[in-house]
Order: structure tokens, then sequence, then C-alpha cells
């Protein structure tokens, strides 16, 4: 199937490590011009060139750097990018009643004003050219919180009602909004959780945790010519973790 990327800009966040990078470099194979953002600006560049695209530092958590991202992707790619992948690191573990109020106004940033900025950045540009791809990386805990995860089950869930209603909105333009929800996959996040592989693949049905290229197959798609008619949607890569239909 040619996913009719050859062409296709790309900003993808995160994207030096795990979900982002695996996103990133498939975007790139399948012929699109990408730039990513991290933290570390050394590991940034250096995975920028290992995977054959741009690389721009940036903190997603603090207030107005994604805006200023989409702008700084813009003048590298000379135009506004056609596909944006939201996405940064995981926000603190912990209870609600161990959750202070700093924990949650820095993961409401990072995790959802990022988004929020970032995504009314790229809107003007994807309504003048008729034509974009908004994704998001979340997680199963929008859908059935996890434990100790309280800020990641608040938040995420209410990105999905962003998300669907941002769709909606600009469905008639050629632009498709969509959420992705990675379950449980071999990244630096489970050791940051202190999952042990094992006993959580014995939890899925599939029988072990995902990859990041499974993951990013389906990032591919659906920032594709191929996926036009799909919006709105919150889609899960997890091996049958999720028990809800
Ligand atoms: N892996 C899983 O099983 C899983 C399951 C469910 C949900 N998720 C969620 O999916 C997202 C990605 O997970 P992952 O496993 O790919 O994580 P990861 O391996 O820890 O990679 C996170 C990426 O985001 C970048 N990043 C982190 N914080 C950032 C910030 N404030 N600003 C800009 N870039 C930032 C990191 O680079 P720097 O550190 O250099 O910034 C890195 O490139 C996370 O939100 C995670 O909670 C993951």
């Amino acid at each position: 199937m040619d996913l009719q990327l050859h062409g296709k800009t790309a900003l993808v966040f995160g994207g030096s490590r795990g979900l982002g990078r695996a996103i990133a470099a498939e975007l790139v194979q399948e012929g699109a011009t990408v730039v990513i953002v991290a933290r570390d600006a050394a590991r940034v560049h250096k995975v920028a060139a290992e995977i054959g695209c741009f690389g721009l530092p940036g903190d997603l958590s603090v207030e107005g750097v994604g805006t200023a991202l989409v702008k700084a992707a813009t003048d590298l790619l000379g135009r506004t990018p056609d596909i944006l992948v939201t996405n940064t690191g995981g926000p603190p573990t912990g209870s609600f009643s161990a959750t202070t109020s700093a924990a949650w106004a820095a993961g409401f940033q990072g995790l959802w004003m990022s988004a929020v900025d970032s995504i009314q950045a790229v809107l003007p540009g994807m309504q003048a050219n008729g034509w974009g791809r908004i994704l998001a990386v979340t997680s199963v805990a929008a859908k059935e919180p996890q434990p100790g995860l309280v800020i990641s089950n608040a938040l995420r869930a209410g990105i999905l009602g962003m998300l669907n209603t941002l769709s909606r909105e600009v469905a008639g333009q050629g632009i498709t909004v969509n959420a992705l929800l990675p379950g449980y996959t071999n990244t630096d996040r489970m050791a940051e959780l202190g999952v042990d592989n094992a006993s959580m693949g014995a939890k899925i049905p599939a029988g072990r945790l995902g990859e990041p290229a499974e993951f990013a197959a389906l990032a591919a798609f659906l920032a594709s010519g191929r996926a036009s008619y799909i919006t709105g949607q919150a889609i899960a890569v997890d091996g049958g973790f999720l028990h809800s239909i």
C-alpha cells in the first residue's frame, strides 16, 4: 500500500526515544520530511542524524514552547507541518492523595496545554492547505485508569474529549484528528515506571509487551493519505490489554 507520504512534512514531539522516535523513523521511511523534538539537545541532534530528519531541542512542559516549536519547525521545513504528532514523556506517577497541586499544574502544562498550543499553532496552515493530520499519543489509561497514575488517568481521558470535539470542527477541511493509545510497550518509560516486562507480559492477552515499531505502523497509516476518512477516533495498540469495547 502506498501511504502517499512522499512530499509530506511532519513535526513529531518526543521524537528522540521510544514511541516518538519509532513514529519519526517510520514517517521518514515512507518519504516524509520530519522534524523531531525533545529536551536533550545532544540526543535530539544525534537521533535526527541517525533517522535522517531535523532535530529541534525544546521542553514542552514550559508554557509557550508548543507554539514556538511549531513556528521553528515551519521555518525549518519551509511550510506548515502537514502532520503533527503530540507526545511527551509520561507525567509524574502517584495516588490522588500523594499528588500535590504543583504536580497537577505541571502535568496539565506538559500533557494538555502543550498539545492545545501546538495544535492551535498548526491549524491555520493546515486549513490554508486543505490537508492535515493531527495525531495525539495518549495511553490506554485514557480508557481504563491504571494503578498509581492519577494524573495520566485524569488528563488523558479529557484529552480524548478535546480531540473528538476538534475533529468535528475541522472534518470538512481535509484535516483528521485521532488519538493513539499505546498499551504497555517496550520503551524507557517502562523502566521509569518500574514495570517488570515478564510479569506485565503475562497480563496481556498477546503474552508480551508491544514494540515501538508496532505502534508506529498505526501512526504512519493514520498520518497517511489513505486514512482520509478516519477521524475523531481513539485507537489502542495494546495486544488486547483493554477490556472495554
Ligand atoms: N511505553 C509505554 O508502554 C506507554 C504506555 C502508555 C502510554 N505511554 C505514553 O506515551 C508517551 C511516550 O512514551 P514513551 O514510552 O515513548 O516514553 P519515552 O521512551 O520515555 O520517550 C519520551 C520522549 O519524549 C521526550 N520528552 C519527554 N518529556 C519531554 C518534554 N517535556 N518536552 C519535550 N520532549 C519530551 C523524551 O526526550 P527527552 O527526555 O530528551 O526530552 C523522549 O524523546 C508518554 O506520555 C507515555 O506516558 C507509553
